[in-house]
C-alpha cells in the first residue's frame, strides 16, 4: 500500500465519522495453486460488532479469517486489522498481530489435562505457548483469569480439568481465554458446530454479549442461518470466494439465503433453521 492510502478515511469525505474499523479489507485476493479462492473481497467490522460469515464448505470463510492474521497467501488488495497492514508484517509484527486477536475453534483447542483456569491464564501466554505451570503466573493474571472465568459462568469449574467439561463448557473456556489475550478483535471459525442448539445460542449470546460489553469485534462463520440472524449484526455470505451478500443480519430472508446457497436450498424448514 501507499502513503496516499493511508491518508484516505474509510468512510469517505461525505460519511459521518464513526468508530475506526478494526478489520478494513478491500479487494482482497488470495490464490492457492492457481485457482482464486478468494476474489475480491472486501469486509470492515467495527468496534464490538458481530458479523456472521455464511457460505458453503469451501466458500472460503476459513482462508478469510487466515488472511485477517496474515497465514493466507494474499496476491492482491488490501487487509487492515487492528490498525496494521496485514501484508506488510513480518516476524515480530506478526507476532504482535496475533497477539491481538483471540481465536474460538470449532474442536475448542483446550489442553485436556489442565484446568479451565490454567487454559484462560494461558491466553496471556499468546507468545510463549500454553503454560504447564500454573505457580508462574502473577496474582494479578489469576485473579483476571478468575474473573473472565465467573463472566462465562464457571468459576466453580474453575480447578477443573478441562477434558472433564461439558462441550459448552469448554467452548466457554476458550472464550475466556481468548478475552485473557484482551484482543482487539475475535475471529471464531464455526464455534458451534459441535454442539447441540441450545448450547450453540448459549455460546454465541455469550459471544455476542461480551463483544458489545468490550467493544470487540467478533467474526463468526456458522452453518445455521437462524443463528446468524437470531446472533449477529451484519451477516456476509461467501460464494465462491467472493462476498455475494453484505446485509444487516435481520434483513437475511429467502432470496439472501438462496444468493449464499444457490437456487434449490431451502429456508426454514430445518428445525435448526427456525430463527
Ligand atoms: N492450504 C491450502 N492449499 C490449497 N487449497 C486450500 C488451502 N486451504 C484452503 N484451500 C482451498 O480453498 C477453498 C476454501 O477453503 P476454506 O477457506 O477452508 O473454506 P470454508 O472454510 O468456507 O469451508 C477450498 O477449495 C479449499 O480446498
Ligand atoms: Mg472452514
Amino acid at each position: 500500500m501507499t502513503a496516499l492510502d493511508s491518508a484516505v478515511p474509510a468512510g469517505g469525505p461525505d460519511t459521518a465519522p464513526g468508530p475506526a474499523p478494526v478489520v478494513d479489507v478491500s479487494g482482497l485476493t488470495v490464490v492457492y495453486d492457481t485457482a482464486p479462492v478468494l476474489d475480491g473481497v472486501d469486509l470492515t467490522l467495527v468496534p464490538g460488532e458481530v458479523v456472521a460469515l455464511l457460505g458453503h464448505s469451501g466458500s472460503g470463510k476459513s482462508t478469510l479469517m487466515r488472511a485477517l492474521t496474515g497465514m493466507a497467501p494474499v496476491t492482491g488488495g488490501r487487509v487492515h486489522v487492528a490498525d496494521r497492514d496485514v501484508t506488510a508484517l513480518r516476524g515480530r509484527g506478526l507476532r504482535a498481530l496475533r497477539a491481538d486477536v483471540g481465536h474460538i475453534f470449532q474442536h475448542f483447542h483446550l489442553v485436556p489435562r489442565l484446568s479451565a483456569l490454567a487454559n484462560v491464564l494461558a491466553g496471556g501466554l499468546h507468545a510463549a505457548g500454553p503454560a504447564s505451570h500454573i505457580g508462574l503466573f502473577s496474582r494479578e493474571q489469576r485473579t483476571r483469569a478468575l474473573s473472565l472465568l465467573d463472566r462465562v459462568d464457571l468459576l466453580a469449574q474453575a480447578r477443573q480439568q478441562a477434558r472433564t467439561l461439558s462441550g459448552g463448557q469448554q467452548q466457554r473456556v476458550a472464550i475466556a481465554r481468548a478475552l485473557m489475550q484482551d484482543p482487539r478483535l475475535i475471529l471464531a471459525d464455526e464455534p458451534v458446530a459441535s454442539l447441540d442448539p441450545r448450547l450453540a445460542g448459549n455460546v454465541l449470546g455469550l459471544l455476542s454479549d461480551l463483544a458489545r460489553e468490550r467493544g470487540v469485534p467478533v467474526l463468526v462463520s456458522l452453518h445455521v442461518v437462524a443463528l446468524a440472524r437470531r446472533y449477529a449484526d451484519r451477516a456476509v455470505g461467501l460464494r465462491e470466494g467472493r462476498v455475494v451478500v453484505d446485509i444487516p443480519a435481520a434483513d437475511v430472508d429467502r432470496a439472501a439465503v438462496r444468493g449464499i446457497y444457490g437456487a434449490d436450498t431451502e429456508f426454514g424448514t430445518d428445525e435448526e433453521e427456525r430463527p
